[in-house]
């Protein structure tokens, strides 16, 4: 792989998606020394648990050690410094970049002023293609693959933006339908539905989720993005849009797999969690071998 940096999912071909996929099975539950002497910085603008960690935990397993910045308010952004200084600072201590950051275009304004390996772990509602990448390895693990299946994403698909790097992923494979599920209010922008049609992907948008739980073989459950919205009260009105208990699961098939990037509030009742459809958490181990995948290849192209 040649890729030095990736700040969305729009630009990976289905090679490099494969080659990751092929690479995380290979690291999986390994340490290597892949990455050692590199330091990685994880610069996080906006509040995260796994994103972080599982960087962090990936940059460890590959013998490297780590600088971060976990709160923006303990950084320069504070006092008003801008991106453009903080990658100009931040590359002279690192060796790789990892950042999340709240403004739209963050992560492809940042890497004008590094040439070095760069990873985007989510610029506002935009992209999240690292979590792309771990769900679609998730998917190929659960439920053998994109090719052939029918995927849904349900709750707020407006804002979420690993539904929309995940969009652009699954326009790589053939799956058999890709259905929307949402309140007309959070509606999956248009800019994804036409690259569907663009590409001849089958698809469905709708809101009624309990009619189409017997046609789906992957759903991706999300969380209401209540810091995206204008007023608490907007938010109120779409909380609790909705919930995937037990008894919404026992309406689908029994090969169903349910993946949701976390964290939850209240979309998924514990009930499921104990339920073999429930792949939740073992999405969440599955995130730090992909990230082992991205940190050593990204790195590998660029320190030859
Ligand atoms: C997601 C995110 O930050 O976009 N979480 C994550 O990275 N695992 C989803 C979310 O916050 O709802």
């Amino acid at each position: 792989m040649n890729r030095t940096q990736l700040f969305t999912s729009a630009d990976l071909t289905r090679e490099e998606v494969d080659f990751l996929l092929e690479e995380a099975e290979s690291l999986r539950g390994k340490n290597t020394e892949d990455l050692k002497g590199k330091v990685v910085a994880t610069l996080f603008l906006e509040p995260s648990t796994r994103t972080r960690l599982s960087f962090e935990t990936a940059a460890h397993r590959l013998g490297a050690s780590v600088i971060t910045i976990a709160d923006p308010k303990t950084s320069s952004v504070s006092k008003g410094e801008t991106l453009a200084d903080t990658i100009r600072v931040v590359e002279k201590y690192a060796d790789i970049i990892v950042m999340r950051h709240p403004t739209p275009g963050s992560a492809e304004e940042a890497v004008k002023y590094t040439k070095k390996p760069f990873l985007n772990a989510g610029d506002g509602p935009n992209q999240h293609p690292t979590q792309s990448l771990l769900d679609t390895y998730t998917i190929k693990r659960e439920a053998g693959g994109i090719d052939g299946k029918t995927i849904a994403f349900v709750g707020d698909l407006k804002y979420g933006r690993t539904v929309h790097s995940l969009t652009y992923i699954l326009c790589l494979y053939k799956p058999a339908k890709v259905i929307y599920i949402s309140p007309p209010e959070l509606k999956v922008p248009e800019k994804y539905t036409q690259m569907l049609k663009d590409k001849g992907i089958e698809f469905e948008e709708t809101a009624d989720l309990d009619s189409k739980m017997p046609e789906i073989d992957v759903l991706y459950m999300t969380r209401i993005q209540q810091e995206r919205f204008e007023s608490e009260a907007e938010y109120l009105k779409m909380k609790g849009s909705y919930v995937m208990t037990s008894a919404t699961v026992k309406l689908g098939k029994k090969s169903l797999r349910i993946l949701h990037p976390l964290p939850r509030v209240d979309e998924i009742t514990p009930d499921v969690d104990d339920m073999e459809q429930s792949a939740c958490f073992r999405q969440v181990e599955n995130g730090v071998y992909m990230r082992m995948a991205l940190l050593k290849n990204l790195s590998k192209a660029y320190y030859k």
